[in-house]
């Protein structure tokens, strides 16, 4: 995974500061303010997820894909995003490409977790506005956390809205917090849809 020394700097001093037992993060030294750019790390004390960087591809979010095959302005494994408006989006400086985060949390979608590119028609229960950041920099939809499923592609685990136990059917998935942190010199990219 790729990191400038700067975010490695702060992500170590996350790593140290972080619960031995799962739950809330240290409050992030930085402050998030709508529509300044970020990315975000699951923590999980001793799992494999601990502090991996989310990343975006293929209309879903995983961490630890070998690589998220991004277009991006400079090399990175990582998604960079953005609130506007109570909703998530994927940063671009391309605008008929903006890319935008939904959330289906009928009973078929299971807590869904995905993103739409352009002007894009969403489906019926999927939602885009809801998204916040808590006080410690949590990314939460209406207040709710995700959790991760191993077993996704490349090597990746599958991020969902936390709620349903097998989202996907899939087994095995775990609570994290999604911490996010602010980048101030954020890459644009087109992910992959
Ligand atoms: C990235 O591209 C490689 C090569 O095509 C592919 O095997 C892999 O599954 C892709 N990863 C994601 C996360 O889409
Ligand atoms: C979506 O965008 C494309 C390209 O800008 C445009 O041709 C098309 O009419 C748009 N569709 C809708 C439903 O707005
Ligand atoms: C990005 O796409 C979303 C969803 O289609 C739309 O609501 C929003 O206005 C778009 N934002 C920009 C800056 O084009
Ligand atoms: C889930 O965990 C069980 C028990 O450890 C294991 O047998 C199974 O292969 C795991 N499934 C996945 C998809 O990781």
């Amino acid at each position: 995974m790729y990191f400038n020394s700067a975010l490695l700097a702060s992500l170590t001093i996350l790593a140290a500061s972080a619960p031995t037992a799962f739950g809330a993060p240290q409050p992030a030294s930085t402050a998030i303010s709508e529509g300044d750019k970020f990315g975000a790390i699951t923590i999980r004390s001793g799992s494999e997820i601990q502090n991996s960087a989310i990343q975006a591809a293929q209309r879903s979010l995983f961490v630890n894909a070998k690589s998220q095959n991004a277009t991006c302005a400079s090399e990175t494994n990582s998604a960079t995003f953005y609130i506007q408006d109570q909703e998530l989006r994927l940063y671009s400086s391309n605008d008929p490409l903006n890319q935008t985060i939904f959330v289906d949390r009928s009973g078929m979608g299971m807590g869904k977790i995905g993103y739409i590119t352009g002007n894009e028609s969403l489906g019926r229960y999927w939602e885009t506005k809801g998204w916040a950041l808590t006080e410690s920099n949590e990314l939460q939809f209406h207040g709710t956390g995700i959790q991760a499923c191993p077993g996704s592609i490349d090597g990746g685990w599958s991020i969902w809205l936390q709620g349903v136990e097998k989202p996907g059917y899939n087994e095995n998935c775990t609570g994290v917090v999604a911490a996010a942190y602010k980048t101030d010199d954020p890459i644009e990219c087109v992910y992959t849809h």
